[in-house]
């Protein structure tokens, strides 16, 4: 507005004020419904209206790919629904502990519940070759039945008629219940009804299965990663969070307070708990409640990478076992996994800087900076631009996991000479010396630990980084699952998340995070103390003390897992158990 005068909008086409209200209310109130659904019919004129606007949806080259077949008939969706009972039984039997419990209180459809189901195909071969625009993007014709969708929705919203859309089906199995031609593609099957209610959030927030991204999060000004909305400054994902972490004022000091003063008045001797009511402490002051939500459901993620000191023979393991482990992890046969499952936590893996190319498979998250870092002995391990970008991965995956429905992140880790370069992060932030930072890591003879000792001393001497100079030190010396697992840690704590840590990789991670944003460590928990000696050098210099010790070095999270019900415990106690007051006990004189 150069002149100061709002610009007249009205000299455009735009709709008066109440109906452009309307159209964004209507938007904002549309719900998929799965309950409350109402036996009342629905009248053939109202579900002519929410058709006809289905009718109107955009579609490439005009081809109007969809068809809407109406079911009523209750035989036919009872077999409908009993094929979505078997994938939401096969979904579930999948699912990590906490996941399966949520899962269980969720209902995925109201087939038999609503009067009316409403199945909308797609026929990609409509309109013959020339589609316009499809010639290019074939996947363009099942966009347009979504669209086609999108408007029933709406519309329907409108009419105050509840729609649920059901995907637990195969859809040839689908699509032959429905008796489809086989050019026919089921796009969505839908179950519509009036409803007692509608929910003022997605029911899958409500029942904090997932949440709500910040529209912030989703907007870039140019090119993808230069955040900002329209007409406000473009966000550094980093400092943003750097700067959310300093204004939470972690921890609360009330909240802290208030955990304490329970832990006292719980039916058992004061202090019984030991550091368990520490730790609950310590969670009610990073939620700032009390109590504070329990730590789940978690997930570990696994950032994975390679390091170009491996070139100076600090193990005898050869650098392809980082891509092996990685497919390891994925196929479900590592310890990682088996801990996981014990747990009942997820386990994700991101390639933040494998050498080798990982086939895509679910659970993997491709974020790889660059194919391993560089020799540290030689130059810098990688330059500032690609630390702050592994940073930005690793605190973009901790936000994501988090609007996932994901309560407690635990960090894991894997590649192959990564504790020589968490050895010299470690001594860059601490001051150690190198000799007693370095470790044996997987198991090594003592030609090669000389090796590992001297390449930490080379590289130190080299770049002289200053542990004022985060980024720069992880540049200098770190890896890339080092400069991500910072990132996520500190994700992790602007969303007031527990991140629980693994052994010395996500110490000497975590040492960079604090660094960055000290309050840091008011979310993290070391989950255990590893063998490497850096380890407990970190832990020590962040203030933080290790919940098991047992003697692991193997990494990949396990030694996080392993506390995972710990904090869980920790929580549900401070939740749960009644206090001498509220049970009519005698309190010890
Ligand atoms: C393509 C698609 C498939 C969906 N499939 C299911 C489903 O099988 N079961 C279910 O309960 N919800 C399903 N949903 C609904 C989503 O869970 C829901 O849209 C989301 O939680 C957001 O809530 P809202 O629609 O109320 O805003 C689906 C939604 C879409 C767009």
């Amino acid at each position: 507005m150069p002149d100061g005068k709002p610009p007249d909008l009205d000299r455009h086409h735009r709709y008066p004020e109440e109906e452009r209200e309307a159209v964004y209310r209507v938007m904002a109130e549309r719900r998929d419904v799965r309950q409350g659904f109402l036996a009342e019919p629905v009248p053939d004129e109202v579900l002519r209206r929410v058709l006809e606007a289905a009718h109107q949806a955009p579609s490439v080259g005009f081809s109007q790919p969809w068809d809407f077949i109406v079911i009523t008939d209750r035989e036919r969706r009872e077999r409908i629904a009993a094929l979505a009972r078997g994938h939401r039984d096969e979904f579930a039997a999948d699912l990590p502990g906490a996941r399966a419990r949520a899962f269980d209180r969720l209902k995925i459809e109201s087939i038999l519940d609503t009067p009316v189901n409403i199945a909308v195909t797609c026929d990609r071969t409509r309109g013959g070759r020339h589609t316009l625009g499809r010639h290019v993007q074939p996947q363009t014709a099942a966009f347009s039945s979504v669209l086609a969708v999108a408007n029933l929705w709406l519309a329907a919203r409108a009419e105050g008629l509840g729609v649920g859309w059901v995907s637990f089906f195969g859809e040839r199995e689908l699509a032959a219940e429905l008796g489809l031609p086989a050019h026919l593609e089921v796009i969505a099957y839908l179950c519509l009804g009036y409803v007692t209610d509608f929910a003022p959030e997605p029911e899958l927030a409500m029942a904090g299965w997932a949440r709500r991204r910040p529209l912030s999060w989703a907007v870039h000004a140019g090119e993808f990663g230069r955040r900002g909305l329209p007409g406000e400054e473009s966000v550094d994902p980093l400092a943003d969070v750097i700067d959310a972490i300093r204004l939470l004022g972690l921890p609360d000091a009330a909240a802290m307070a208030a955990a304490s003063e329970r832990q006292d008045r719980m039916i058992k001797p004061r202090g019984s708990l030991g550091v368990l009511e520490e730790v609950s402490v310590r969670l009610a002051g990073l939620a700032g409640s009390c109590p504070p939500p329990l730590p789940e459901p978690a997930c570990v993620a696994i950032f994975a990478a390679d390091h170009g000191v491996h070139a100076q023979g600090v193990t005898p393991w050869p650098q392809e076992v980082t891509g092996q482990m990685v497919a390891n992890f994925l196929a479900g046969g590592a310890v990682v996994n088996a801990f996981a499952a014990q747990v009942g936590a997820e386990v994700t893996v991101v390639d933040v800087g494998v050498t080798a190319s990982l086939e895509p498979v679910p659970g993997l998250l491709p974020r790889k900076i660059a194919p391993g870092s560089a020799d540290f002995t030689a130059g810098p391990a990688m330059t500032r631009e690609q630390a702050v970008a592994a940073l930005t991965v690793g605190l973009e995956i901790a936000r994501d996991l988090v609007a996932a429905g994901n309560r407690c992140l635990i960090t894991g880790d894997m590649g192959i000479a990564n504790t020589t370069a968490s050895a010299a992060l470690v001594c860059a932030f601490t001051g150690a010396d190198p000799a007693e930072a370095t470790g044996r890591g997987t198991g090594i003879d003592a030609a090669t630990f000389a090796r590992k000792v001297d390449a930490v001393c080379r590289g130190l001497a080299l770049h002289r980084p200053v542990a004022s100079d985060p980024v720069g030190v992880l540049a200098a010396v770190g890896g890339f699952e080092h400069a991500a697992l910072a990132g996520f840690i500190l994700g992790a704590a602007a969303l007031r998340v527990p991140v629980i840590l693994d052994g010395v990789i996500a110490g000497a991670a975590a040492l960079a995070a604090a660094a960055l944003a000290p309050d840091v460590t008011a979310a993290c928990f070391a989950g255990h103390r590893s063998v490497e000696p850096g380890h407990a050098i970190a832990l020590s210099h962040l203030g933080l003390s290790p919940l098991v010790d047992l003697g692991l070095r193997l990494g990949e999270g396990t030694g996080a897992l392993l506390a995972l019900p710990l904090l869980a415990s920790a929580a549900r106690a401070l939740r749960d158990v009644a206090t001498f007051d509220s049970a009519g006990v005698t309190e010890k004189p």
